[in-house]
């Protein structure tokens, strides 16, 4: 096992899945959760892609199993928390893969894309047996915030995340302790040569901070919700945007 500098308090060898894990924010999520001693349940429509990353967790000394799978289709969510299995019983979910704003959707296909993926991986985990103290992050974004976005099913994808967030926090805390991460512009494969074109300068001009977030930022926030020392905080967003939605 890879010595971890921050353990968050997780309990080394506990599970965790990871949807989208083959790019940008889930790849990393998937990366920093091995350091910090997890086994990574790596899930991605893209199968070269998230073997490459259970590979790279594997030979820096975790554990991980790549899982190709469609997170909309239930026949492979099954298949894949089968093979998740093979690490032990889930106990941390991050529901993190969903369409590009870009791709070129029809708007309830969308919705059921985004937001509809995620309660249908959640609900095929919480029906399996499972240890105490599970914990999920659902990855929205400021789109569902704060900042007016095209296309139309983006921002109502993404504000429905944290609706249903609440709802998780609510009425199943029983099963399970919710909270979510929404991002702001966040240098991912997906916004390739954005922060260089005159509107990501202008955007990037309009943050605080200065820059675009990168994929780490946004782990190392997911795995502090999922962690021990975030018991107490569940129905929760944490916005990671560097300010740029409270100076608008
Ligand atoms: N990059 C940003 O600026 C930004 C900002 C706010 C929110 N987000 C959100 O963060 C999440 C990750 O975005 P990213 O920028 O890392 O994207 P990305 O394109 O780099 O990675 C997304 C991954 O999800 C996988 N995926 C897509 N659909 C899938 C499906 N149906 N089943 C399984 N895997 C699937 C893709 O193959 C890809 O590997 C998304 O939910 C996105 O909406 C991103």
């Amino acid at each position: 096992m890879v010595a971890p500098q921050v353990s968050f308090g997780f309990t080394p060898g506990d599970v965790i899945v990871v949807t989208g894990a083959g790019s940008g924010i889930g790849r990393a999520i998937a990366l920093r959760a091995a350091e910090v001693g997890l086994a990574v349940g790596a899930w991605d429509i893209n199968e070269p892609a998230v073997r490459q990353v259970a590979d790279e967790i594997v030979a820096a000394g975790g554990r991980a199993v790549a899982c190709p799978a469609d997170v909309t289709d239930d026949n492979q969510i099954a298949a894949a928390l089968d093979a998740t299995a093979a690490l032990g019983a889930v106990r941390y979910l991050v529901n993190n893969a969903g369409p590009a704003s870009a791709s070129n959707l029809e708007f309830d296909q969308a919705l059921a894309m985004s937001i509809g993926s995620m309660r249908r991986v959640t609900d095929h985990w919480l029906r399996r047996p499972r240890p105490e103290g599970c914990a999920l992050v659902n990855i929205a974004s400021v789109a569902g915030t704060r900042i007016g976005s095209a296309p139309d099913w983006y921002p109502a994808a993404k504000a429905a995340v944290m609706g249903w967030t609440r709802h998780l926090a609510t009425y199943r805390v029983a099963e399970v302790r919710a909270n979510a991460v929404a991002p702001g512009l966040t240098d991912t494969p997906r916004m390739a040569g954005f922060a260089d074109s005159p509107l990501g300068q202008r955007i990037v001009g309009r943050i605080p901070v200065g820059r675009l977030g990168t994929p780490d930022d946004m782990a190392w926030t997911t795995l502090f919700l999922l962690s021990p020392l975030a018991s107490y905080i569940n129905g929760e967003m944490i916005v990671v945007d560097g300010g740029w939605t409270i100076a608008q």
